[in-house]
């Protein structure tokens, strides 16, 4: 296979980084009326603009020739398929087949998927039906009022994300927690308010071994106990998530209250499984499937549209332009809806646990930049935060505005403020103000030649800062289904074209091994097992306890 630094288009590339160094994006919007036009696309309930990068023609056709040279259009169809892309851990990546509303066959290993992921989603509508009738009854016979997930990483952020951002639409039978934290004061603080004999605990851990989660979940079993004083009770108050049976019923759950997941199914890309299943519990079984169908009409977009009108590559690929005409090693998301408040977070996980890689697919250590770093919060939050850098600090960041044309829930006056200034920051940063236009500016509001000079340098914005518009008619949850899917596969374009394995997670290893050590040390055994510094702390910590 072809390296990227092999590509043509990949040297085409650097030479028009080079060329553009000095390119104002205020130029290129001053040259063309139509750049809007040119550089946007709708797609399904959103549209994107891309228009605010320091893209051309020429450099698009470059982009997409790299793609092209990647063979991206090869891998998505291998992905697609089941072919086994997650090569380190020899496994297919089948987050599409889990919403493949369109139930066509799905190969892995000649077994057709569709039939297990089918018959999962209807134990899982039997199951939410049960929980949101009244029908599952807690030990003592009373309704279920709460239910609590218990899981980190890709098994607490999107069930969490999706569930804040849906809330919407949850009506008032159940209410949902997330407890991900192994500090104590999580699990407390969560459990302080519920009662005991009307919460429903889904623990999800795909390994069921993740040492935060079966911290947390035996601290919750014991809660229980304190009040059922019966290990019977567990079986009216626990589910599982899992691939793992035995850890599953060794730990006491009823393994006929498990939902099944499978090794095809990354973490961080397990939201569309059962993994799912607090957020079918919270809006229903429907609603699940609506967030299910807007993911799978951005999988239709993403496979079947050409490379030139498929909104996820070519925010992958602005991706790469703006790191390599920028240097730019941050991605900043900005969610100007407070529903997703929760979103940058999801897919800042996504993103750097998928392509934070320092290799490439032969083992060669990588020569270019993979993942930047992805960072954010709520917009309108941030302007008052950290902003100031976006606009005036001496590094580019890249930035993704995500707003709605409707808010999900209308207070008069106050969507239409929110998005004025989600507009305003996309112009400011573009456009920036000139010396000439801060001089006009000061010499309005009366100040003297000297004051002017003086102030003049601290108030110009360069501007020429880059920028992504995604703007969603609202956060309903097919709209909200497309939106991840559509960062999904951004993600996967930009580890095809970096060609990096976007699917395992290696780095995360070491320090869960080091951290078990380590307990053993805090819980008795002698410390010198590590560098000075470390052994210094964990002793220091030891004796301060004592
Ligand atoms: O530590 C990283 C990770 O493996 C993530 O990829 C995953 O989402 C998370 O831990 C939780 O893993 P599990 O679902 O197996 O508990």
């Amino acid at each position: 296979m072809l390296k990227l630094t092999q590509s043509e288009n990949w040297e085409r590339l650097q030479a028009l980084a080079k060329q553009h160094q000095q390119t104002h994006l205020r130029d290129l919007f001053a040259e063309d009326q139509h750049r809007f036009e040119r550089y946007s696309l709708p797609v399904q309930n959103i549209l994107l603009d891309y228009s605010k990068n320091c893209v051309t023609e020429e450099v698009m056709e470059a982009l997409f020739g790299l793609a092209k040279d990647m063979d991206l259009t090869g891998a998505i169809e291998r992905m697609y398929r089941g072919a086994k892309i997650n090569t380190t851990e020899d496994r297919a990546v089948l987050h599409t087949a889990l919403r493949n509303r369109s139930n066509t066959p799905v190969f892995v290993d000649d077994v057709n998927v569709m039939d297990q992921i089918n018959d999962e989603l209807a134990t899982m509508r039997r199951f939410v039906d049960k929980v949101r009738s009244g029908e599952w009854l807690g030990y003592s016979g009373k309704r279920i009022t709460d239910v609590v997930n218990i899981g980190i990483g890709g098994s607490n952020l999107g069930p969490k994300m999706v569930s804040e951002a849906l809330s919407a639409y949850a009506g008032n039978t159940l209410r949902v927690h997330f407890i991900s934290n192994v500090d104590g004061v999580e699990v407390a603080e969560v459990l302080r308010p519920l009662n005991p004999e009307q919460v429903l605990f889904v623990v999800a851990s795909k390994t069921f071994t993740t040492s935060e989660t079966m911290t947390n979940a035996q601290t919750a079993r014991n809660w229980l106990m304190a009040s059922a004083f019966d290990e019977r009770a567990v079986k009216n108050h626990f589910v599982a998530v899992s691939t793992n049976t035995e850890a599953v019923a060794e730990f006491g759950i009823d393994t006929g209250h498990m939902f099944t997941m499978w090794d095809w199914v990354g973490g961080r890309y397990s939201i569309w499984s059962a993994i799912g299943l607090p957020i079918a519990l919270y809006i229903g079984f429907d609603q699940f499937e609506e967030l299910l169908t807007g993911a799978h009409d951005m999988d239709r977009h993403f496979r079947d549209q050409s490379l030139e009108k498929n909104a996820p590559v070519i925010l992958a690929l602005v991706g790469i332009w703006n790191s390599l005409l920028h240097g730019a090693q941050n991605q900043v998301i900005l969610p100007y809806d407070q529903p997703l408040k929760s979103f940058t977070a999801y897919i800042q996980q996504a993103d750097m646990e998928s392509n934070g890689k320092h290799v490439v697919q032969s083992g060669e250590r990588v020569s270019y930049q993979t993942a930047p770093v992805v960072w954010g919060q709520l917009g309108i939050d941030g302007q008052h935060a950290f902003y100031q850098l976006l606009h005036q600090g001496n590094v580019i960041v890249p930035a993704d505005f995500i707003g709605s044309v409707q808010s999900s829930t209308p207070v008069r006056g106050h969507h239409e403020n929110l998005m004025a200034n989600f507009f305003a920051q996309t112009e400011a940063l573009m456009n920036g103000i000139t010396e000439d236009q801060v001089r006009e500016q000061l010499e309005g509001q009366g100040l003297d030649a000297k004051e002017i000079e003086d102030l003049l340098p601290h108030k110009v914005h360069e501007g020429n800062r880059p920028s992504n518009t995604v703007l969603l008619d609202r956060v309903d949850p097919r709209t909200l289904g497309a939106l991840i899917a559509m960062y999904e596969h951004k993600i996967f374009s930009q580890g095809v074209i970096w060609d990096i394995c976007s699917f395992d997670q290696w780095g995360v290893e070491l320090g869960k091994t080091l951290a078990k050590g380590i307990l053993a040390e805090i819980n008795g055994d002698s410390t010198n097992a590590h560098d000075a510094s470390t052994n210094g702390l964990i002793e220091y910590f030891k004796a301060q306890r004592s």
